[in-house]
């Protein structure tokens, strides 16, 4: 525990903190002994959520009321950390769009490059050149098992999970050479408020739970550039990113993705 806190403490900025994976990794991260920083949109909810964190864990929690995808991103995460020594980024939130690309508008296709794209590169910046020099810290990304080819249906978002896998890998080798811890977690369907939303139809394939994914993604800090939590979706990887040539693992993605949202013309979820 300690160990952790020396190497990743005193503070962690967890970036869409609110519910799902994010509280799930503030929740664990104040287990662990580290001070938060907790950012997302809905005050109320962050409020409690540090509240509740502050009582069990006697550790001291900040929030941050904002959206990810704003302009001045820099400048306001700048201010909320001004004298904070934060050793560890999770960016964990996202925004998608679900349907026939051509169906959604330009601006919500962008909206998923500002918060999915735009949001992790400042942060990891802002964070990550602090970290270099003091030669410790950690970034946790999140992405997912979408980022690994194209996906029809989802094909911005996928784009740009693939986005945050490869800045992770990248920053993995040049970051770790200077003492910062860099991973990108790789997930599959997970039980979260934001799935819920999205409206899948029911299917065999099975949820991951948010506590699971959290704990392999903080195991995995140090040891490799992207993990993929679950067994089943460890082999899943395994058949569409190394077995099946990238035009056939495209066309099963698609099939999938239609399959849980066919009848639906789209709308935002995680
Ligand atoms: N759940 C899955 O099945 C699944 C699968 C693969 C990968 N992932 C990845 O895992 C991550 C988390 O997913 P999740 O299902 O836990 O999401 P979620 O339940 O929708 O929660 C997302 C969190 O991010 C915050 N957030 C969303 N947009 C934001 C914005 N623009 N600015 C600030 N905060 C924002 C939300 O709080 P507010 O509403 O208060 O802002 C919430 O705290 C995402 O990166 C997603 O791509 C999830």
């Amino acid at each position: 525990m300690n160990g952790f806190r020396a190497r990743y403490g005193p503070y962690a900025l967890v970036a869409g903190a609110s519910a799902g994976l994010g509280e799930a990794f503030a929740r664990r991260l104040a287990e662990r002994g580290l001070n938060l920083l907790l950012v997302a949109r809905r005050p109320d909810a962050l409020e409690q959520l540090a509240a509740d964190l502050r009582t069990r864990h006697a550790v001291e929690v900040r929030t941050l009321a904002a959206d990810l995808g704003r302009p001045d991103l820099r400048e306001v995460v700048e201010r909320a950390a001004d004298g904070l020594t934060i050793g560890l980024l999770v960016y964990n939130a996202a925004y998608s769009v679900i349907g026939p690309f051509v169906d959604h508008s330009l601006d919500e296709q962008l909206r998923v490059l500002e918060v999915n794209c735009r949001g992790p590169l400042v942060l990891s910046h802002l964070l990550g050149k602090a970290m270099a020099e003091r030669g410790r810290g950690g970034i946790v990304l999140m992405t997912s098992m979408a980022g690994s080819q194209g996906g029809p249906w989802l094909a911005t978002y996928a784009a740009s999970k693939a986005f945050n896998l490869v800045l992770a890998e990248g920053l993995w080798d040049e970051l770790g050479e200077r003492g910062v811890d860099v991973v990108a977690c790789r997930a599959g369907a997970t039980r979260t408020p934001g799935y819920a939303a999205s409206r899948p139809r029911p299917s065999r394939v099975p949820l991951l739970e948010p506590d699971q994914v959290v704990r392999v993604a903080l195991d995995a800090l140090g040891r490799k550039p992207s993990v993929v939590p679950g067994g089943f979706y460890r082999f899943s990887a395994f058949v569409m990113n190394r077995l099946l040539p990238r035009r056939v693992a495209v066309r099963i993605m698609g099939r999938a993705t239609r399959r849980l949202y066919a009848g639906r013309d789209g709308s935002p979820a995680s």
